[in-house]
């Protein structure tokens, strides 16, 4: 069976994604990480509306910085799509029009099981079966479902050590990883589906470590968030990149929850998701019974204060990043955290 790089011809074994999220991975992120052999998202999340602007600035950064075994079929870059807030019809359009499509969609928090298949045949048929596509599922039975409704070509297993938005409700990588592989197999080999997706695991990954223990569970990759919080070319506040660097003890230090959504104003994800996050004053006064205005009213005054709103002992801001925070001891190129994460770049641990 072809290896999953086959596809990514400008990519390099083991393959490293670096996950869409929302308003931080923008093309220079996304450039740096397809650089370094790796696959970079652009986040659209639930606003398409920069989508088209984003992409020709990443083929702007691939002009002046040509990336080798690029095909000219598709751009070596993915994007991704948070669905129960994204305008299919809009995306669609921004797609159709493109001589190169993004090599790979990333399909993520469907409302209904017929969303996530429109969107499926959407981009398909809009991409001209170019763009591969990858759904992010966060426990077993989602990943029946997406196998049903939008055979994907890679199923990103997101574990619940994640960072940002996922299922409350999901496992972590150790188990979720070979469970959920086995199962979708064999759910495609009984009704006789011969086509062989690819499995990438999310979650909780920060290190070299971590990749071998992905793979050693039967996974073709990784993808990360978290990690490249603290790449030089994330679109981030020096404040929440600081607050990353300073956690420690992730499974302590975050929580998944609605709280930072209904402060933002993000609301309307799935009543199944919420978002990891590390734990702050705002989370600690909407558990203690502080009144939500009176919450919202300190949180927005924290926003007014800029980094300081992050400032430890008094940080109300919010700061999605998975459990792997206390892995996350500096900040780096992104083309060299995706050496370090295939262990081609040694790191001093202790
Ligand atoms: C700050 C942040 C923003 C995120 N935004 C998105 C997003 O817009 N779309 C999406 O599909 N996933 C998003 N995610 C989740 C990632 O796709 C992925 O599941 C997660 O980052 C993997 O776990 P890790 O953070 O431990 O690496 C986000 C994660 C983080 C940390």
């Amino acid at each position: 069976m072809a290896s999953i790089t086959a596809s990514y011809p400008w990519t390099t074994t083991p393959l490293i994604a670096g996950a869409p999220m929302r308003l931080i991975s923008g093309p220079s992120l996304a450039h740096a990480i397809s650089a370094a052999g790796g696959i970079g998202f652009l986040a659209a999340g639930t606003d398409v509306s920069t989508l088209s602007e984003n992409l020709s600035a990443f083929k702007s950064l691939l002009s002046a910085s040509p990336i080798p075994g690029t095909s000219s079929d598709v751009l070596p870059v993915g994007v991704g799509f948070i669905l129960w807030g994204a305008d299919l019809k809009l995306s669609v359009q921004a797609l159709s029009e493109l001589q190169e499509p993004p090599a790979a969609v990333w399909l993520f928090a469907p409302s209904s099981s017929e969303e996530l298949a429109s969107w499926a045949s959407g981009i398909r048929s809009a991409t001209k079966n170019k763009s591969k596509i990858w759904v992010q599922v966060s426990c077993v039975a989602d990943a029946i479902e997406a196998a049903t409704v939008a055979e994907p070509d890679v199923f990103v297993i997101q574990g619940a050590d994640a960072g940002g938005h996922g299922r409350y409700s999901s496992a972590g990588l150790i188990s979720l990883v070979p469970e959920l592989i086995d199962t979708v197999l064999s759910y495609n080999a009984n009704r006789g589906n011969a086509s062989s997706p690819k499995f990438i695991a999310a979650g909780g990954i920060a290190d070299e470590r971590g990749v071998n223990a992905i793979l050693a569970l039967g996974a073709d990759g990784a993808a990360l968030g978290t990690r490249f919080l603290a790449a030089e070319e994330a679109v981030i506040r020096k404040g929440y990149q600081d607050a990353v660097l300073k956690a420690i003890d992730g499974g302590n230090s975050t929580i998944r929850t609605d709280v930072y959504d209904k402060l933002r104003g993000t609301t309307g994800w799935p009543k199944d998701y919420g978002g990891r996050g590390v734990i702050n004053l705002s989370y600690a006064d909407a558990v203690s019974g502080v009144p939500f205005e009176e919450n919202e009213k300190l949180y927005k005054l924290a926003e007014e204060s800029g980094d300081q709103g992050w400032e430890a002992g008094s940080a109300r801001m919010t700061t999605y990043a998975g459990t792997a925070v206390g892995l996350v001891k500096k900040v780096a190129k992104a083309g060299d955290i995706v050496k370090e994460l295939r262990g081609e770049i040694t790191v001093k641990r202790i």
